[in-house]
């Protein structure tokens, strides 16, 4: 069924795991995390972004959505980074559980009202809002204090702007970033800003820019002849230290394009008559279901429908 990001994260939140958000832009995604979902028993996130709507038409993403959202599984239907208020409406209507407002790039008062709107639309439909508070972006890739200080995540602007908002999840920053190519140096979370924002703030906190490039996918990548240049991620054991400091919320979007792109590179690479997609695709979800996998292993939310 289809269920609020709220429900499903505060008790994430009082269990101390994190639920898997991932995005989506057609069917193949979808089908390959509803299956690992169902056998492994996890609660999940299905997020579009502005961008796979464009691509695919809201309407179309939310009758799949819908349609997959079965009794025995909990699926919270999710518009990722809304920056448009007439897609945020248009979503409120369509059957999200759940949107995203993404004031990030706004000055504070701005990001503030706006937050307050969608939330005073959305609570009316029982519609969850997940909000953001500073800019997503590699904290090794920052030179000076100042500049950290000015992106990231402040602990008490954040118990200020829930309180203010009552929005039911907050998006922070701590120093990922995201895409493949996150990272000059060797990425690392300020989990010590973190641990402070989770202490004054009430609400599930997110974590953007979850891909970790795993040593697995890069097998893969490189087994399918794909190329990973300079791509990489937070460590999984990085990821596993922010979710024991306050992540509820884990977004994951590159992994699993990196995972589609080895399997449809694998496939036509070794079977150079293949003309069919569904032989294609099968091979491409055949891998975005081995790191969907990894991710709820990972969130630790497997078994906790
Ligand atoms: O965080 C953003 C997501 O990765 C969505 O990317 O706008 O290319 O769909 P997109
Ligand atoms: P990645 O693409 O780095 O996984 O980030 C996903 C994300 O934050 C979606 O909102
Ligand atoms: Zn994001």
């Amino acid at each position: 069924m289809l269920v609020s990001l709220k429900s499903v994260l505060t008790k994430a939140r009082k269990g101390k795991y994190a639920v898997p958000a991932f995005n989506i832009n057609d069917l193949e995604f979808l089908q390959a995390i509803v299956e690992v979902a169902k056998k492994l028993k996890s609660p999940v996130i299905v997020q579009t972004s502005e961008g796979a709507i464009k691509y695919a038409g809201m309407e179309n993403l939310a009758n799949m959505v819908k349609t997959a959202a079965k009794k025995d599984l909990k699926i919270v239907f999710h518009l990722d980074h809304g920056k448009d208020l007439k897609i945020i409406k248009k979503a409120l209507s369509a059957g999200y559980t759940s949107v995203m407002f993404d004031g990030s790039a706004l000055p504070y008062a701005e990001n503030l009202k706006l937050t307050k709107k969608v939330v005073g639309w959305a609570h009316k439909k029982g519609i969850s809002v997940e909000a953001e508070l500073g800019a997503i972006k590699g904290v090794e890739d920052l030179v000076s204090v100042s500049e950290k200080e000015a992106i990231l995540t402040n602990p008490k602007q954040a118990a200020e702007f829930v309180k203010k908002t009552d929005c039911d999840a907050l998006a922070v920053a701590i120093g990922t970033s995201h895409g493949a190519y996150k990272f000059k140096g060797t990425p690392k979370l300020d989990l010590k800003r973190l641990k402070e924002i989770s202490k004054s703030v009430q609400v599930p906190l997110v974590l953007h820019g979850a891909s970790g490039v795993s040593s697995y996918l890069v097998k893969m990548i490189r087994q399918c002849g794909g190329e990973i240049g300079c791509a990489k991620g937070n460590s999984d054991s990085e990821i596993k230290k922010a979710i024991n400091s306050g992540i509820c919320k884990i977004n994951i979007d590159t992994d699993l394009r990196l995972a589609f792109t080895a399997g449809v590179r694998c496939k036509l690479k070794r079977d150079k008559k293949v003309f069919d997609p569904r032989q294609i695709l099968g091979a491409a979800k055949e891998i975005m279901e081995k790191v969907i996998a990894e991710k709820i292993k990972l969130c630790g939310s497997g078994e906790k429908l």
